[in-house]
């Protein structure tokens, strides 16, 4: 009754709720989650205790979005600008040396392993997604803004239900060393990028690729080769 005094009777129903919405442990989970979030930077110092493995000059930037740092692995000199976002969901990402997640790049594991190599770049709106299958980038990949890789089809066999309830599948894809995708490349599940090859801005890659191949269009194809040897073996 002296709560009721106190507060007044609006005020003790809302400390009521409260105290009732707090009690279920997702909402907890949630309403802490949202209440801490402005300290995000400080919630995720560099302690080595909070991530996978952290390296020497780390940068992490003060808005950026991390959420399983427990599952991330950042080495040394790996950069995540502000706005980006790394999320370890059900999976593992590993970021290698000085490799870095320029603002608005999404990189989710999303229940697979996602590893990128050495001195690669992420930029601008790209969205990266491991899935089941998982994503493995080589060293010094450069993947040009708004480009999508993510590893996983729909089922959609079955005209008679609901693609949604049909399941997805997932392969994983694989990227060497030594690539560049150009703007807007979208690369399709279970391929292939061999080292060295260069992907046209707005291609679709839905094979494999060879290794210093440039290839575009949609269905991406060989437009030409960077190297006149590995042009003439492809040739035989
Ligand atoms: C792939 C790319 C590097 C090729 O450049 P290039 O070596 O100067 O090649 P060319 O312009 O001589 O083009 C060779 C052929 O490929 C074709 N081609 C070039 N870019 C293409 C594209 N994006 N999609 C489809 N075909 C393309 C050309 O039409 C040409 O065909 P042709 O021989 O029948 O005339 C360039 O076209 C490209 O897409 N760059 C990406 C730029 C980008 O995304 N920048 C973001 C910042 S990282």
């Amino acid at each position: 009754m002296s709560h009721l005094k106190k507060y007044g009777i609006f005020k003790s129903l809302i400390i009521l709720a409260y105290w009732i919405l707090q009690k279920i442990p997702y909402v907890k989970k949630a309403m802490w989650h949202k209440a801490l979030y402005p300290f995000h930077h400080f919630l995720y110092p560099k302690n080595p205790y909070l991530w996978a493995f952290i390296g020497e000059n780390v940068i992490i930037s003060r808005k950026a979005q991390i959420s399983n740092s427990r599952a991330i692995a950042l080495e040394d000199g790996a950069w995540i600008e502000d706005h980006a976002i790394v999320a370890a969901e059900g999976g593992t990402i590993r970021l290698g040396k000085h490799t870095h997640i320029l603002p608005y790049g999404i990189v989710k594991s999303m229940g697979g392993d996602v590893e990128f190599g050495e001195y690669c770049t992420v930029n601008p709106f790209c969205v990266i997604y491991g899935m089941a299958g998982g994503l493995h980038i080589g060293n010094a990949v450069r993947i040009a803004t708004q480009t999508v890789i993510i590893s996983s089809n729909h089922v959609f066999d079955d005209p008679n239900t609901q693609i949604r309830q049909q399941g997805i599948t997932s392969k994983g894809i694989k990227i060497g060393d030594d690539v560049w995708l150009g703007a807007g490349v979208r690369v399709l599940d279970g391929v292939v990028i061999k080292r060295g090859a260069v992907v046209a801005a707005g291609a679709v890659v839905a094979k494999d690729v060879p290794e210093m191949a440039v290839v575009g269009g949609i269905p991406a194809r060989v437009l030409k080769w960077r190297d006149a040897e590995v042009a003439a073996r492809q040739a035989q």
